[in-house]
């Protein structure tokens, strides 16, 4: 069944000059999970942060650090980011030829598994990995930038996957990711995500604005 839903702000739409003081505010401001976008220029058209960078902003929350990998070859940066604070890791399967074992992986350095799908990727992927995943992740925009318009078709992705976690029987947070504003939000959670990450609508206005943008994503207000 869903669990409560939970807000993701992704720090990509923060003020990359005082991230700490970023993650500490929206942390205060009722974040459940701090989404940290990892793009490396070869899997996605962009570059942002790496695993120094995590293990700095590690002190500055005690949110659950969700670190999405935009990056490909995977397996390798595992152990780096699980040190570096991160709680859940995600990847997309397309970075690898082998993403039952990048699950293993992630799952023996201790901490949960999450899985990414682009939008024209099918929930076929999560066939024969739905047992060990933490986490699956629909991404409603392509990846590789903050700021783009929520693709309408990922509701019915999003449904279908409710569907296969509630059968599951197991705890696995269903995420949406790109385009999670005000309006799309709501429709997102009725399609059966209960966890949103939204960069560009949490940081929109200044940290006075996080927690009013926090609890209008999260609904309900
Ligand atoms: C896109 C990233 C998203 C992005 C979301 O590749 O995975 O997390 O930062 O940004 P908004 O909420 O602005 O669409
Ligand atoms: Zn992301």
């Amino acid at each position: 069944m869903p669990q409560p839903i939970r807000i993701a702000p992704s720090i990509l739409a923060a003020d990359f000059a005082k991230l700490g003081e970023e993650v500490r505010a929206v942390t205060e401001a009722g974040a459940d999970y701090i989404h940290i976008d990892v793009m490396d220029g070869h899997f996605v058209p962009n570059l942002t942060i790496g695993p120094d960078v995590v293990k700095a902003l590690r002190p500055h929350s005690k949110a659950v650090f969700d670190v999405h990998l935009m990056i490909s070859p995977v397996d390798p940066y595992i152990d780096e980011f699980v040190a570096a604070g991160a709680n859940i890791i995600s990847f997309h399967p397309e970075a690898g030829a082998h993403a039952h074992r990048t699950v293993q992986m992630i799952k023996e350095a201790g901490i949960k598994a999450g899985i990414a799908l682009n939008p024209a990727t099918p929930i076929e992927a999560i066939d024969y990995l739905i047992d060990d995943l933490d986490l699956i992740l629909v991404m409603s925009v392509n990846p590789g930038f903050g700021g783009q318009s929520f693709i309408e078709s990922q509701l019915a992705k999003i449904a279908a996957l409710r569907q296969r976690i509630n059968d599951s029987g197991r705890d696995i947070d269903l995420e949406v990711d790109g385009g999670i504003n005000f309006d799309t939000a709501p429709k997102a959670i009725a399609a059966g995500a209960d966890v949103l990450v939204a960069g560009t609508a949490t940081f929109k206005g200044g940290p006075s604005a996080y927690a009013d943008n926090i609890a209008r994503i999260r609904g309900g207000t």
